[in-house]
């Protein structure tokens, strides 16, 4: 069955801890927080403090995607915070192995984004190492973009590569995800679904949630 990761980009910062009970309550499994430093991407958002103060009242997976260079120098902050996965980006990281291991050292999940340019082929010899694989579905950097149709076959592309090496690697899509395409990234082989504004700038986030799953298991 599929995972849901609401994006917090898309929640009122002003309202944060109130719009995060409202998806922990419609039953979404992971926290998808991201975590971008106006150098990787050209965007700006929050950092381990946010994410420490949302620890205390939210029981929910923390799923930490790192849009940020030097990824290294944070993630033992990250992790005392109190995130459960961290997600580096492959383009961000210039030891991407040593990066993966430093976060297993924790004992936490290890995962790793990739830009829609970017091919699978650069994680082929880490997926061994790691618990997810996010294949982004937009450029990086905000929400409300449309999902890019050309990453359906890179995600049965990396889904073919998985279970050729017997590997149990979940696919986490991030990006343009709504009720009306999650089947067909379902289908591709994903199963852990992260949607920003589909979730929070919907009117009832319970029926939006709902309608994902149900859409998803059609
Ligand atoms: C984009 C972020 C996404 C974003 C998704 O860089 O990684 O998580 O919030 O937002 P939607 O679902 O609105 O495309
Ligand atoms: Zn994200």
């Amino acid at each position: 069955m599929i995972k849901l990761a609401p994006s917090i980009l898309s929640a009122d910062f002003a309202r944060l801890l109130e719009d995060v009970k409202k998806v922990e309550n419609a039953g979404c499994e992971y926290l998808h927080i991201d975590v971008m430093d106006g150098h990787f991407v050209p965007n700006i958002t929050l950092g381990p403090g946010v994410v420490k103060s949302l620890r205390k009242d939210v029981n929910m997976v923390f799923d930490a995607h790192l849009m940020i260079e030097n990824p290294d120098s944070y993630i033992k902050e990250f992790v005392d915070a109190g995130c459960d996965i961290i997600v580096v980006h492959q383009e961000a990281c210039k030891h991407l192995h040593r990066t993966i291991q430093n976060i297993k050292s924790y004992n936490i999940k290890a995962g790793v984004a990739l830009n829609p340019a970017t091919p699978i082929d650069t994680i082929k010899h880490v997926l061994e190492d790691v618990d997810m694989v996010l294949i982004m579905t937009v450029n990086p950097g905000f929400g409300g973009q449309s999902f890019i149709e050309g990453m359906i076959s890179k995600i049965k592309e990396l889904k073919g590569l998985i279970d050729s090496k017997g590997l149990n690697v979940d696919i986490q899509v991030d990006g343009g995800i709504k009720p009306d395409n999650v089947l067909d990234v379902v289908k591709a082989g994903a199963n852990v679904i992260v949607a920003g504004s589909a979730i929070f700038n919907s009117e009832n986030i319970q029926e939006t949630v709902d309608l994902f799953r149900k859409n998803a298991s059609k």
